[in-house]
């Protein structure tokens, strides 16, 4: 199959009647690129899991383009998630739910529960309302970095998919938090830019994903994920970066230092790739350091951000890139 990268904004009404007929398509959100199908097609859906590799017990998202699709998508729907709505979506912040009948056990994983989500893309979201709701996981490879830019997809799946809307690259660029609104306690299952502060505000209550049992519900937790091909870790400190460099390209290693600008005295004449200066800037670039780091180094070390909110969400995906191997 040949892919083509299209303008978002140029190629909306084609990408729709490419959803309705059952085909896959790229689409920009403002956290990563989703590889979307028809979340009512049970075969559009099948062929995501096929084009990424993804295991068929991890269950994809529902993307919506409005917050009466949720009607057709769950059932039984607390208030609770009307108010969340109203303050976070569209945004980057996935609800789990009781799913209905229209979405096929293929979505779920065959689970009863279904995640919901509003991107806050207008090409994403014209798309949707143009065809229907969309099953879409991020658009890497399974256990792959997920892409903020456009060629970062085609580079994973070229051949695999038709399109790939264009839009630009992504605002926050880690993927979406996910909340569990069908457990006793509002349960983050994965932390995102709508951090666990932000939503007690709303719920009250939140079970944060420290604890084992919780993190085992969303079953894509427990595989390495958003990892590059070649070795990672995390350094405490940007001491122990520098160490860790010197050591490697002792052993001919080729190292790199991924880490904010305010390092660059320290890191001197060695290779380094910038991730900005705020934890807005570290979390936005930090796939696409992953993407260029994997190619043109041979040894990756990140700088670890310490902090709550955003800097432990980012982190969480930093330790899965690193395997959790720190120095
Ligand atoms: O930002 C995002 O959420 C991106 C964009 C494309 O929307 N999507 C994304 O999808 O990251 P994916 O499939 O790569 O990650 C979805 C995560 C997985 O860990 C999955 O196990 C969990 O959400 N998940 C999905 N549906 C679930 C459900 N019903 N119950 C528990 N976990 C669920
Ligand atoms: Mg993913």
């Amino acid at each position: 199959m040949n892919t083509e990268i299209k303008i978002a904004k140029d190629c909306i009404d084609e990408c729709a009647s490419r959803i309705l007929r059952g085909e896959l398509v790229v689409f920009p959100t403002e956290t990563v690129y989703g590889l979307g199908a028809d979340a009512y097609n049970e075969c559009a859906v099948n062929k995501i899991f096929v084009a990424k590799g993804r295991p068929q017990d991890n269950p994809l998202i529902v993307h919506i383009s409005d917050i009466d699709e949720v009607k057709d998508i769950a059932v039984d729907i607390p208030d609770s998630f009307y108010t969340l709505a109203e303050k976070f979506m569209p945004g980057p912040l996935t609800v789990i739910l009781k799913k209905s009948d229209k979405i096929p056990y293929c979505v779920t994983a065959g689970g009863e529960t279904v995640g919901v989500r509003m991107p806050d893309n207008v090409y994403a979201r014209e798309l949707i309302r143009k065809s229907h709701p969309l099953a879409a996981p991020s658009a890497n490879r399974s256990k792959h970095i997920s892409p903020t830019t456009a060629a970062h997809v085609y580079e994973d799946l070229k051949g695999e998919v038709p399109v790939i809307m264009d839009g630009g690259d992504c605002r926050v660029g880690i993927e979406s938090t996910v909340l569990d609104l069908t457990a006793d306690v509002p349960t983050i299952l994965r932390p995102g830019a709508v951090t666990a502060d932000m939503l007690l505000d709303i719920v009250g209550k939140v079970s944060v994903n420290g604890k084992v049992i919780k993190v085992a519900k969303a079953p894509g937790m427990k595989y390495t994920h958003y990892a590059p091909v070649v070795e990672t870790v995390c350094a405490t400190s940007i001491d122990s970066a520098v160490a860790e460099y010197d050591k490697a390209a002792s052993q001919n290693k080729r190292p790199v230092i991924v880490a904010r600008d305010i390092y660059r005295d320290k890191v001197g004449e060695r290779n380094q790739i910038s991730l900005g200066i705020t934890a807005q800037d570290y979390t936005h670039n930090i796939y696409n350091a992953l993407h260029i780091a994997e190619k043109e180094y041979g040894y990756i070390i990140i700088e670890e951000l310490h902090g709550a909110g955003l800097e432990a969400s980012v982190m969480n995906r930093v330790e899965k890139a690193a395997g959790g191997k720190r120095v």
